[in-house]
């Protein structure tokens, strides 16, 4: 059963019979704040009923805590440039919309100026604008507009409508199976032999595998989402036990903050219902802007009960050819050369030229489907 959501109520903020006239002003976001409005909306953020004030702002940068004090490490946010929150006053309603459409409404409660490249260093420890996340940050206009929304409308669900399931509903799913114990794992990437292999040690102590691949926007050189989900698919299907996973999509953007974005998408996978979450090497991290354990270290700095949810840490995990397992540092005691590593930039070359990376790295079958799908489109 799962426990209780993120300071203790699962947020609901969709209404889609809310007055759209109660306001004549009306404000363009980008996809990033889209995501963002709908999973506060669904309860994925809970328990933020809106974008952040500037006392929750500061204090989630400065202190990785909502001004209240509960846990939260990464400031959301609304930004908009200086001419449209000139418009705005605090008191103001604002419609929410997206490429013409309109997907919720914002109580305005502050209006403030953040300093960004405090943010950017205290939230993804650089300014260095090379970092896809603090470049993402520092391009996003310039004010913050803060207050409670309200989602009118949720976004298409395009191919993979069928994985697209809000909290209220996986916590139910959960339920129906009996699962006590679910792990959550976020994934940006296919699921390669070691991710299977951390997946699988923790199924081994836990009820169900809560597989939650992040679908909102990531850096162009990321492998896409379709393609993506096509590959967890057959993976699941040839090698998984139907009854002990979930797969579901995740609609966050991708911050690349490293540490203090393994604390976020642990708190949110607790709102999805899991009690466990699972932290390998260098989470959510690009480059070498953090230490590879960084974000499992960040973890000491909470209470377990005030997280609420139980990280599961996994060391750097590898094909073993003499052991003829996976294993890590832990399990194997032989040196480098016996094991099977590539880099995420060499597996990319390789799938690219349509080469299949060893057997012991991925399995056939995701090869195969990722080689498929990054093939250029001929014209
Ligand atoms: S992430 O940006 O979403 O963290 P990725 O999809 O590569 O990237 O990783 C998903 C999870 O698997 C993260 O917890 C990461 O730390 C872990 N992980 C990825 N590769 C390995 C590996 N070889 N060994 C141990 N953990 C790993």
């Amino acid at each position: 059963m799962s426990g209780k959501p993120h300071g203790g109520e699962l947020v609901n903020r969709f209404d889609p019979q809310a007055d759209l006239s109660v306001t004549a002003h009306e404000v363009e976001i980008d996809a990033f704040a889209l995501a963002d409005l709908e999973l506060i909306g669904i309860g994925g953020y809970s328990p933020l009923e809106g974008f952040l004030n500037r006392a929750d702002y500061i204090s989630v940068v400065e202190q990785m805590r909502l001004a209240d004090g509960t846990v939260w490490s990464i400031p959301i946010t609304l930004p908009v440039s200086t001419t449209v929150a000139g418009a705005l006053q605090i008191g103001d309603k604002v419609r929410l919309s997206h490429q013409g459409t309109i997907y919720g409404i914002l109580a305005i409660t502050d209006i403030y100026s953040p300093d960004k490249e405090r943010e950017a260093r205290l939230v993804y420890g650089t300014d260095d604008t090379n970092h896809p996340g603090v470049k993402k940050l520092l391009e996003r206009p310039a004010v913050y507009l803060a207050g409670p929304i309200t989602l009118v409308k949720r976004t298409e669900k395009g191919r993979f409508a069928s994985y697209h399931f809000d909290p209220a509903q996986t916590r139910e799913r959960f339920a129906e199976k009996g699962w006590k114990t679910i792990v959550g794992f976020q994934t940006r990437n296919p699921v390669h032999r070691a991710h299977e292999y951390i997946q699988k040690s923790a199924l081994e102590i836990v009820d169900g595998l809560f597989l939650n691949p992040l679908v909102g926007e990531t850096k162009a050189d990321d492998i896409p989402a379709d393609v993506r989900m096509n590959s967890y698919q057959v993976l699941l299907e040839k090698y998984y036990p139907a009854t002990r996973v979930e797969l579901a999509v995740f609609p966050a953007a991708m911050r690349y903050a490293g540490p203090r974005e393994a604390i976020f998408h642990a708190l949110v996978r607790k709102n999805y219902g899991c009690t466990h979450f699972i932290v390998g090497r260098d989470h959510a991290g690009v480059g070498n802007y953090y230490g590879t354990y960084d974000a499992q270290h960040i973890f000491r700095q909470f209470q377990p009960e005030e997280l609420g949810i139980t990280p599961l840490f996994f060391e750097n995990s590898f094909y073993c050819k003499t052991c003829g397992n996976m294993a890590s540092a832990k399990t194997c005691p032989h040196d480098s050369e016996h094991h099977v590593a590539l880099s995420g930039m060499k597996v990319r070359e390789m799938l690219s030229r349509g080469e299949a990376p060893p057997p012991e790295f991925s399995r056939p079958e995701v090869a195969r489907v990722l080689i498929e799908g990054l093939r250029p489109v001929s014209v």
